[in-house]
């Protein structure tokens, strides 16, 4: 539309300006706010910009300033405007701007110190939202400058508008916001939708299809003028973009060599106007060198490393320009591009795919940052000789980098704040951002005398490899300390997410059959990590064709999504985007408690004692009293065994699967529900089974099962036992009776069970194995039998240490009074 025109219009001033040599003038901004934020009138910068005053952008309530203005009490080596000044922000403030629609740049610029009004940013979190889209989250400008070599800091955003732009600042809790300037500059029409020069976006690592919808919001994090210097608001061509050197993001031993040809001018085209990048970004690159030994260039990559915040997709967009004039003609200098270690670009040429030397051009990929690092991973750029084709140099070359992070699928763009470098005094080097390597080039220039025709290898030869300053080396890369706080986690703010294909995906290493922890019938559960690494989560996928699987997984999703409670395990969200269904639970580290009863490696992992295998079934009681009687209807879960009983760290019991609960009768009259029988053979309920209608006490009867493998450590069914041993429940019960039960029980609880829990348990398994279902005690009852017999068992085993003996007794004695002990004797089965 209107960009379309302002394109077109670019494309006309390039060419006009191109004779000229002058590409700055490239991109005239139709939208243009420089705002010094807490000033009153209008301030001119160092380079000559007009700032003006933010007061008629504010939306300020009548009732009460809810902001202020402050000067900053220091100003170390940052420019005056727009750093001095600052808004302070005690509550929730908008600021509104007019804009055309279309993406804006949106910059805001921060110079964390003590302010004049006592107001001291180290303590400041905030918030920042602009048109719905999460742009910083408990955000510390201080923490975020301490772990960087500046002073100050701008945050560069692109966020798609309509009409206004609204800017939301919201303190953190007991704390307040604050900004000293905000910039607004628009682009041409999709510059980071469209893709590359050629209109595409290559997918690295992924077949799927993707394209970047015009609701997308992105975050410039890192922009890079590969070899060069730093290029500055003012340098670049028409939307002020700082484009800084790549000394910090270099991998600093194969840095390679920065080839200079002195007076080369750049010959922009339609598909690569100048307002791309500034001609300083093209005429300025690495390659690897070694001229006299190409080989040795086999042996490495030429590799950059960029923090960024693991999570989230990536737009990277490489620049290239060859200019050297050897380099002349397609099939000479050829590379593969690596991005996150995989292949990006196979075989690059560059000026096969630009047409000519000095003719520039620009290359798209997307690409998913996951964890496979740790939780603030580097993005890994690396360039390496393609020599199956036999170049004429075994040589890459790369001109400039961008690196934008699009928005999450809520809308967020927000990362952890880092951790700060080093402490603030000690910091080496205050380098004034828009100063930053102005004058000391560590780049040596011998001047050619470039004539067009003779200067072949001679030119490689002149090169000179880069040497890195001394004082460089002692700065730490910001890329190792940087680690996530847990602050961020929307976890506390989404009862159940809703998750992309892309963050499952980034979560699981693209479905890593490596990271397999679990299979049944429905398809597998993965483990992952979400919320930029923080958090561990159990994903469980649905097999393709199982149609039952998807009938199990929506009851799971709407039971579990409305559940919560300690003895369950959470839900944290699910995806159904492209044919997936996908749920996503909180992580549990210690498995199932099959595994532990059964599959145990007996070296490295103890038996589970007797004291925790009670906590453990007092736990899943809890979990199914509540699912019984917790919510508005009673809900049966119908398929309690002990692979659905997990563990977390601690060990505390987490009741799963929901896929065949079902929701209980919904009326007084009624005390149960008629159903096609469904369950685990073996632990189904003989009642339900025979008569097809399914009560709380179906679940009963299963849980008093798995007390039985508990006690026994004992499947239930088993074949290679004599006949009266292989079914469980009988064998037991013969037992019980028989006053044989010691004999029974797993060997590895001999040492440390005692004989009144012993029975006490047992009495409440048999009772909640009965036959018929009016006999079998409510959950709440087995609760409290179970906590009971705990209590039992402390006591009988302090008293065995200590030497008096009889207060367990007296504990039964006088609890026997009041039924606790005894839950089920002449008790009523309730109404359902
Ligand atoms: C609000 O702020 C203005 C100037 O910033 C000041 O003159 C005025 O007194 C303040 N009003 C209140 C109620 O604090
Ligand atoms: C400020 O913006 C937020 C969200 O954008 C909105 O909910 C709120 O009503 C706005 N407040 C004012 C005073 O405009
Ligand atoms: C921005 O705020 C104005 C006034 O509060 C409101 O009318 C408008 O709908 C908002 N626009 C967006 C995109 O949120
Ligand atoms: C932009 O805003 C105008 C007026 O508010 C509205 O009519 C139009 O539908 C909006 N366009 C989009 C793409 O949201
Ligand atoms: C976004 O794209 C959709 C479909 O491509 C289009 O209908 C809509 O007008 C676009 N919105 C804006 C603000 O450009
Ligand atoms: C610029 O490149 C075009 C091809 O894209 C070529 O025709 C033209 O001659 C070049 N201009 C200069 C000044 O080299
Ligand atoms: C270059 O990088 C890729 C991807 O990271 C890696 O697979 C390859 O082994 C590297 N090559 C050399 C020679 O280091
Ligand atoms: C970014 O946010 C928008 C709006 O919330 C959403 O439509 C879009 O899908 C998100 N992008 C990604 C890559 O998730
Ligand atoms: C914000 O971060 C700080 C420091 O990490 C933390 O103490 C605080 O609890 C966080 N606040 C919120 C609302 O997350």
């Amino acid at each position: 539309m209107i960009s379309h025109a302002l394109l077109v219009i670019c494309i006309l001033v390039s060419a006009a300006v191109l004779g000229l040599g002058d590409a700055t003038a490239a991109y005239k901004p139709t939208d243009l706010f420089l705002i010094n934020c807490g000033t009153s009138s209008d301030t001119i910068d160092s380079q000559s910009q007009t700032w003006t005053s933010d007061q008629q952008h504010l939306l300020t309530s009548k009732l009460k300033n809810l902001s202020f203005s402050s000067d900053a009490s220091y100003q170390e080596e940052v420019p005056q405007v727009p750093y001095t000044t600052a808004r302070i922000f005690l509550s929730n403030v908008n600021y509104s701007f007019p804009v055309s629609p279309g993406w804006k740049y949106l910059r805001l610029y921060f110079y964390p110190t003590r302010y004049e009004s006592g107001f001291d940013t180290a303590s400041s979190f905030f918030s920042v939202t602009v048109n719905g889209f999460t742009l910083l989250k408990n955000f510390s400008a201080d923490l975020t400058v301490k772990a960087s070599k500046s002073k100050s800091l701008v945050k560069e955003f692109i966020v798609p508008v309509n009409q206004t732009l609204n800017l939301t600042f919201m303190p953190s809790p007991s704390s307040l916001a604050f900004v000293n300037g905000i910039e607004i500059v628009s682009m041409p029409d999709g510059f980071y939708s469209k893709g590359g020069f050629d209109n595409m976006i290559t997918n690295v690592g992924s077949t799927i299809d993707f394209n970047i919808k015009n609701t997308t919001a992105f975050e410039t994090v890192h922009r890079i003028n590969v070899g060069g210097q730093m290029v500055d608001e003012v340098g670049d061509t028409g939307m002020f973009r700082r484009w800084l050197p790549d000394d910090d993001v270099i991998l600093s031993e194969n840095s390679g060599i920065i080839p200079v040809v002195p007076g080369v001018k750049i010959n922009y085209t339609e598909k690569t106007p100048p307002y791309v990048a500034p001609e300083d970004v093209y005429k300025t690159y690495r390659t690897m060198g070694n001229v006299d030994n190409p080989e040795i260039n086999l042996n490495f990559n030429m590799t950059w490393l960029f923090t960024v915040d693991a999570g989230f997709l990536y737009l990277v967009r490489l620049h290239f320009c060859e200019t050297l004039a050897e380099v002349n003609g397609p099939g000479q200098r050829i590379f593969t591009i690596f991005l996150g270690n995989q292949i990006a670009k196979q075989e690059m040429d560059v000026i096969d795919m630009s047409g000519g030397s000095r003719i520039p051009m620009y290359l798209d990929f997307n690409v998913l940052v996951g964890f496979e690092n740790g939780p603030r991973p580097d993005l890994r750029l690396g360039l390496h000789p393609y020599a199956d084709i036999f170049p004429k140099y075994y040589d890459a070359i790369l001109n400039g980098v961008e690196i934008l992070k699009l928005n999450s699928s809520e809308g967020s763009l927000a990362g952890p704040n880092p951790n700060p470098l080093v402490s603030s005094d000690q910091t080496p080097n205050h380098v004034k951002p828009s100063a930053r390597k102005g004058n000391n080039s560590h780049v040596l220039v011998i001047t050619l005398a470039v004539v067009g025709s003779s200067v072949v290898l001679a030119t490689f030869v002149s090169v000179i490899a880069l040497l890195r300053k001394k004082k460089k080396t002692k700065d730490v890369p910001l890329h190792t300390t940087s680690k996530p706080t847990d602050s961020c986690s929307p976890l506390t703010t989404y009862l159940c997410r809703r998750f992309s294909i892309f963050e499952i995906k980034y979560a699981t290493n693209d479905f890593d059959e490596k990271l397999i922890v679990g299979t049944g019938g429905f398809g597998s559960v993965y483990k992952g990590r979400i919320d930029g690494g923080t958090t561990l989560v159990a994903v469980k996928r649905l097999g393709i064709a199982s149609k039952q699987g998807a009938k199990e997984f929506k009851t799971e999703l709407e039971m579990l999504s409305k559940l919560r409670h300690v003895h369950l395990v959470s839900l944290i969200g699910y995806c159904d985007d492209e044919n997936e269904m996908v749920l996503v639970y909180e992580y549990m580290p210690r498995g199932t408690l099959k595994d532990h009863l059964y599959k145990r490696n007996k070296a490295s992992d103890p038996p589970l004692s007797w004291e925790r295998r009670l906590e453990i079934c007092i736990g899943a009681a809890r979990g199914l009293q509540y699912l019984h009687t917790g919510a508005k209807h009673a809900i049966i879960h119908r398929d309690i065994k002990t692979t659905n009983i997990l563990l977390d760290e601690n060990y505390v019991a987490k009741v799963s699967d929901f896929g065949l609960s079902k929701v209980g009768p919904t009326s007084e009259s009624q005390s149960h529900v008629s159903t096609v029988v469904k369950g685990t053979f073996g632990y189904l309920d003989p009642e339900y089974y025979r008569r097809q209608v399914l009560t709380v006490k179906s679940d009963v009867y299963s849980f008093g099962l798995v007390m039985f493998e508990v006690l026994c450590c004992r499947l239930i069914n088993i074949e290679i036992v004599p006949q009266e041993q292989s079914d469980l429940i009988r064998w037991v019960k013969s037992n019980y009776i028989g006053g044989t039960l010691d004999q029974i029980i797993d060997p590895d609880l001999a040492v440390d069970i005692t004989m009144i829990s012993l029975e006490k348990f047992c009495e409440i398994a048999v009772r909640c194995v009965q036959d018929r279902g009016t006999e079998r005690p409510p959950m709440n009852d087995v609760v409290w039998g179970l906590e009971f017999t705990l209590q039992l068992h402390e006591t009988a085993k302090k008293n065995n240490e200590g030497g008096t003996m009889t207060d367990a007794e007296a504990l039964l004695s006088k609890t026997d009074d009041n039924c606790v002990c005894d839950p089920v004797v002449g008790e009523e089965p309730k109404a359902l």
